[in-house]
């Protein structure tokens, strides 16, 4: 099982602010994200510095694009970002054509699960020929006392069983990690905690450490 990949989200509000994170992590994981908020203030131009700085990370432009799929997913592209996302009720016309906008480009599309969706909407999506899914706890959903636990476990198994690219993301901390032992997780996706860590180096190294104890 292919070791999971460490992800920052960069939820700034300016690139100078997303640029501080990335100084001190970018050497630390796999994948750099722009975040909605920063693709909403700043977008192309965020995608283009992060691309440009860091050719090393596959860089991610978070626009959970609901219309529009091939335009918004060309343009992230064409600025650099390797990977884009589109939120799963997005018509599946959106989708496609986001995944071939991302696709004729290098690139890949994710579908980020948010709200309601269902198993058979997943197959449909395996069939149509999407690679990857975003399995979200809301922000808002653990605020109000949710944690991640067995029932979020079980839908991340099923999902890897239909033969999707599972990433997961919403409050990880280091300590949930252990929790997906046994389950082919792609990425983990970590915002507040890698950012706004008192040492963020040493945290992503403590996630990564986290990774490799339960997968090789
Ligand atoms: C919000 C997002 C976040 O970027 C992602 O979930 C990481 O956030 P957190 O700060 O909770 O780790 O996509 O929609």
């Amino acid at each position: 099982m292919a070791k999971p990949l460490l992800q920052v989200a960069l939820d700034n509000f300016t690139i100078s602010e997303a640029l501080e994170s990335t100084r001190i992590l970018a050497p630390e994981l796999d994948i750099i994200e722009v975040g909605t908020i920063l693709c909403l203030s700043s977008g192309s131009e965020a995608i283009e510095v992060m691309n440009t700085l860091y050719p090393d990370n596959i860089i991610v432009a978070d626009l959970k694009i609901v219309d529009a799929g091939g335009e918004l997913a060309g343009m992230a592209c064409d600025k650099g970002a390797d990977w884009v996302t589109v939120m799963c009720n997005a018509a599946d016309a959106t989708k496609v054509k986001a995944m071939e906008a991302a696709e004729k480009r290098g690139g890949e599309m994710q579908v980020e699960l948010f709200g309601n969706w269902t198993y058979e909407q997943a197959e449909t999506w395996k069939k149509l020929g999407l690679k990857q899914v975003i399995y979200h706890q809301s922000r808002d959903a653990l605020n109000s006392g949710g944690s991640w636990g067995t029932e979020n476990m079980t839908v991340v198994k099923k999902l890897a069983d239909i033969g999707l690219e599972v990433s997961v993301t919403g409050g990880l901390t280091k300590e949930v990690i252990q929790l997906f032992k046994g389950i082919p997780v792609k990425s983990f996706i970590v915002g507040r905690n890698l950012r706004n860590a008192d040492d963020p180096a040493t945290e992503a190294r403590a996630y990564q450490d986290e990774i490799a104890k339960y997968w090789t």
